[in-house]
């Protein structure tokens, strides 16, 4: 009998059915066999590296030479994207060479969506062969050098306040029950980064992303402590991403569009349309990091 598709593309799984002690509690494996057929069905070849788009950053998927679609709705077992501003799109095809495959629109807290609902994609996205996952989304600077439109690399994130996608019972077909994250960001792909940025003569910030669950943005005291609590921005996405990827072994880069500044002197308002248009002005920068790390990988 041929092993699932889940199993076999995980060595560890393998060895675990060869001596019939399945961990995975079947309900929770049919469903990831299902999504991985399905896909692999619809797109045939194996994406080395996978791409998340956070909000008004959708238009990145213009660069990618798109062989496949597939709408969230057509998944099994994938949740959809409630948000305006993203589009709810798997996308499989080519970028600098390579084959991806893309998240226009990912799933968040404030959505309603458990913490293991919104990382599904990510592990589906391994299970499928994906090796290096970059992430992007728009944040609220908190760091008092920034501006709204800076780019910044996450070196590093604060995870705090949101749910850890990882409680429950361990996969261990998936990953180790206590998961090391001394390096949640690859300092190999944030160099690269880094050169990428010289190259082309724009800035590049770097610092550190703590998650929020959202849906509000933050009080004025909330930005406050948030910036006292060591993080340069502030977001309501990509950390539980990022921490699944990790336990999974996939390397991971981030990076974080600066919407708004919450400290500030102005007694202006934060509103989504005003991400928006800061995310999608700001995003052109964002297609050449990622365009020329791809390349590079
Ligand atoms: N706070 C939280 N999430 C955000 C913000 C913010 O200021 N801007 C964009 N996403």
């Amino acid at each position: 009998m041929q092993p699932p598709v889940v199993l076999a593309s995980l060595k560890l799984c393998e060895y675990k059915l060869q001596g019939s002690t399945i961990i995975m509690g079947k309900k929770t494996l049919k469903k990831f066999e299902d999504t991985v057929k399905f896909l692999q069905e619809q797109y045939p070849h194996p994406p080395q590296v996978g791409i998340v788009l956070g909000s008004g950053l959708g238009s990145f998927v213009e660069e990618i030479i798109i062989e496949k679609e597939v709408a969230y709705e057509d998944i099994p077992h994938f949740p959809l994207s409630t948000v305006e501003g993203h589009k709810s799109k798997l996308l499989f095809g080519k970028l600098s060479g390579k084959t991806v495959v893309a998240m226009a629109g990912r799933f968040h807290f404030y959505e309603g969506y458990k913490a293991r609902d919104i990382v599904f994609p990510i592990r589906v996205m391994k299970l499928l062969g994906v090796e290096t996952l970059l992430l992007s989304n728009a944040a609220g600077g908190v760091n008092p050098a920034f501006t709204v439109g800076d780019i910044m690399i996450i070196k590093d994130h604060i995870s705090l306040f949101t749910p850890n996608p990882l409680i429950g019972k361990n996969r261990a077909e998936f990953g180790p029950r206590f998961p090391d994250m001394s390096e949640p960001y690859k300092k190999h792909l944030i160099e690269k980064a880094r050169a990428i940025a010289i190259l082309h003569n724009f800035v590049l910030k770097e610092g550190v992303y703590l998650a929020v669950t959202g849906p509000t943005f933050e009080t004025r005291a909330e930005y406050q402590l948030i910036h006292t609590l060591g993080a340069d921005v502030v977001g309501m996405s990509t950390v539980q991403e990022s921490i699944v990827a990790n336990h999974m072994g996939m390397e991971v880069f981030a990076i974080s569009v600066v919407t708004d500044v919450g400290i500030r002197e102005q007694d202006n308002i934060i509103t989504h349309e005003e991400v928006l248009e800061a995310a999608r002005h700001a995003e052109p920068k964002l297609a050449t990091i990622f365009k020329e790390l791809v390349a590079a990988i």
